[in-house]
């Protein structure tokens, strides 16, 4: 068994973060969100792993990734030229896969389940795809299964106008090489991408078997803003209770420190409260400010004078003079946001494509 995790694409949802960097590598509580996928992939036994990735972002996927030693895995990176669909994802994967069964990844989603339950079903009930469903409120988002009362899946559509259920294709599917023949018979779709969900509708036209199994926990796809703060949420929430982690950083006693907060090496805070569960990473100053909960924020990042809450604050950032508390933010590397000692009576901006600013 192996895994093919797609990491190329457009990401033309988490603009402007893609414009400068991959989006499976934005971070979830300090982590890549995709470094959680393959830690999920080995937890269930797969070590040998092929990422997708593309011409835009591949080296930075790669260099960050590395080969696989810090999993326990081996890593074998493939490019994918154009991101032309992830059943055309699957076709750049072919020589990596040879006629092995395998787990597919989408390298920005994140699942709570466990993979092991759901391979044990593939491999014994010796299926040509295992596709995971989940309820959804805005299943016109999303790929969605049409199924029988036993659960059989009839139908897959993609991003229907009127969807036949409210249940979600997630991000995670399992595949005999019959899938292969199956992406071979398929053509573009009519945005102009070869569409998994049609491969596997051949299958289940020509009888294969397929599957589908309902997950039960949370499932993220942190390719837009929102989801991004909502995965960091529900990750923070998983911290260890007993999870105080501060003995590397510089805290001074006028600090308070409140409930699960982890703070890295050679950070300094001074003056500030912070209410977990919270991260931050290392080498950050922190200086007269209020951090609340759900909060990551990355290595060498800056806040002074600042308050802010259910915020993902990049690398490098610096934000100082803002005690109006910034909320639900996604603040990207090296971004400078600074308000001079007396209330503005001017606003200066330099503000890239895409971005997003309210003053509220
Ligand atoms: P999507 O989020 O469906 O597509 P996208 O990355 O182009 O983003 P957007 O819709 O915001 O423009 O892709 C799901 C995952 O699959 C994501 O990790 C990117 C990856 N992918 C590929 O590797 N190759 C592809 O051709 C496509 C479409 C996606």
């Amino acid at each position: 068994m192996k895994a093919l995790i797609l990491s190329g694409g457009k990401g033309t949802r988490l603009r402007p973060l893609t414009y400068t960097g991959a989006k499976q590598l934005v971070p979830v509580a300090n982590k890549p969100v995709l470094w959680y996928g393959i830690e999920g992939i080995v937890a269930a036994g797969i070590t040998d792993i092929g990422i997708i990735i593309s011409p835009e972002t591949g080296e930075e996927v790669r260099a960050r990734t590395g080969n696989g030693d810090r999993f326990g895995a081996q890593i074998t990176y493939l490019l994918q030229e154009q991101p032309a669909g992830l059943a055309h994802a699957v076709k750049v994967g072919l020589p990596f896969l040879g006629a092995s069964p395998f787990i597919m990844y989408l390298g920005d989603n994140l699942i709570q389940s466990d993979l092991k339950v759901f391979l044990h079903t593939f491999k014994t009930q010796d299926l040509d795809a295992l596709i995971l469903l989940r309820s959804v409120s805005n299943p016109s988002a999303f790929g969605v299964a049409k199924i029988d009362e036993n659960g059989k899946v009839l139908q897959l559509l993609e991003k229907p106008v009127v969807p036949p259920s409210n249940l979600a294709l997630v991000g995670v599917y399992f595949f005999s090489a019959a899938i292969h023949a199956a992406i071979d018979q398929i053509q573009p779709s009519a945005r102009g991408e070869l569409e998994i969900t049609d491969a596997i509708q051949q299958l289940i036209d020509h009888q294969k078997k397929v599957e589908a199994c309902t997950l039960e926990g949370w499932w993220l796809d942190t390719g837009k803003k929102d989801d991004l703060l909502e995965a960091n949420r529900i990750i923070l929430d998983t911290l260890d209770p007993c999870t105080q982690n501060i003995t590397q950083a510089d805290v001074d006693d006028r600090s308070q420190i409140l409930g699960r907060v982890q703070i890295g090496a050679r950070s300094v805070v001074l003056n500030c409260t912070i209410r977990g569960p919270v991260v931050i990473g290392e080498d950050c100053h922190l200086e007269n400010c209020f951090i609340g909960p759900y909060s990551s924020i990355a290595d060498r990042v800056t806040l002074i004078d600042t308050d802010l809450e259910h915020s993902v604050i990049l690398q490098g950032a610096k934000i100082v003079g803002i005690h109006d508390r910034i909320i639900d933010s996604v603040i990207g590397r090296r971004a400078q946001l600074t308000v001079a000692p007396k209330r503005p009576k001017a606003l200066r901006f330099l503000i890239g494509d895409d971005c997003q600013i309210e003053l509220m």
